[in-house]
């Protein structure tokens, strides 16, 4: 499918930058949308330097309003959309005896309100053209319930089932629906920790390229973290509580 007009939510850091840029070549129009302005427009000049047309908007994903204001805007500057990626999330901190209604709260309204307000926009719009691509970046922190971070894991879980949702919902209207479960990338929310097999944000956004391109349901970025994942699924809940992880 000739993806012409691609939005990315989250094109101010990390993935959504990167992918912004990879993504970024004559002919196509990027709208780059996150709540930083001078970022975005950082950004937007490398996408710019790469012969795309780049649309700057900024816009807090957790204000719905905003959201609907945001996109019809871009709808008509970029003149429609073929894809939209929900890259947007927060990661914050919890402590190992810290049980925070507002930071979880504020992570759920960031990562599944947020994508369902910007993917449920582009799913009435794809559903109408009988085409299109809808991609929110997920993350193996959704596989399972772990110790240090209960809301982002959730949050995670939510989306990965609601974009499932979509797609069996949007597939028979020749919309495809990916799901990308990264594993650690190398970006501000990663910050200053070491984990295996991470990967840098450009070789995850050249990976979400492809996936996009070629509407491949479930994607995770390093192949290994396929195979750690089929296992760590596996681990009974007696055993798994005990991990550090
Ligand atoms: N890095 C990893 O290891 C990793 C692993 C698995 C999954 N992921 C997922 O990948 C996605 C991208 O993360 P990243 O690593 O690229 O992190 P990042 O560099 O911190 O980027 C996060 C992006 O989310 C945007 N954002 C945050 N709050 C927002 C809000 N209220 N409204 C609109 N945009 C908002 C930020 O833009 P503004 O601050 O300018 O609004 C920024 O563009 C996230 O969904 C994350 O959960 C990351």
């Amino acid at each position: 499918m000739e993806l012409q007009r691609i939005v990315i939510v989250g094109a101010s850091s990390g993935i959504g930058a990167a992918l912004a840029v990879e993504m970024a070549r004559p002919g196509r129009s990027l709208g780059l949308v996150a709540r930083r302005a001078t970022e975005l427009h950082d950004i937007a000049t490398a996408v710019t330097a790469r012969g795309a047309k780049a649309v700057v908007r900024t816009c807090d994903a957790v204000d719905e309003a905003a959201v609907a204001e945001c996109w019809h805007t871009l709808l008509g500057e970029l003149g429609g959309c073929d894809a939209l990626v929900y890259s947007s999330g927060v990661m914050t901190e919890v402590g190992p005896r810290e049980f925070a209604i507002a930071k979880d709260r504020h992570i759920i309204e960031v990562n599944v309100i947020g994508a369902m307000a910007w993917l449920n926009l582009g799913a009435a719009h794809m559903a109408d053209q009988g085409r299109g691509v809808l991609c929110g970046i997920g993350s193996v922190a959704g596989d399972r319930g772990r110790r240090q971070a209960p809301a982002y894991g959730a949050s995670k879980a939510a989306l990965h089932t609601y974009l499932e949702s979509l797609r069996n919902r949007l597939s028979v209207l020749g919309v495809q629906v990916v799901t990308v479960k990264p594993g650690p990338v190398r970006t501000p929310m990663l910050g200053a920790r070491k984990l295996p097999l991470t990967v840098s944000a450009e070789v995850a956004a050249r990976r979400i390229s492809r996936a996009i391109a070629r509407g491949e349901h479930t994607v995770y970025v390093h192949w290994g973290y396929r195979w750690i994942m089929a296992i760590v699924r596996c681990i009974p809940s007696i055993v798994f509580r005990r991990l550090a992880i």
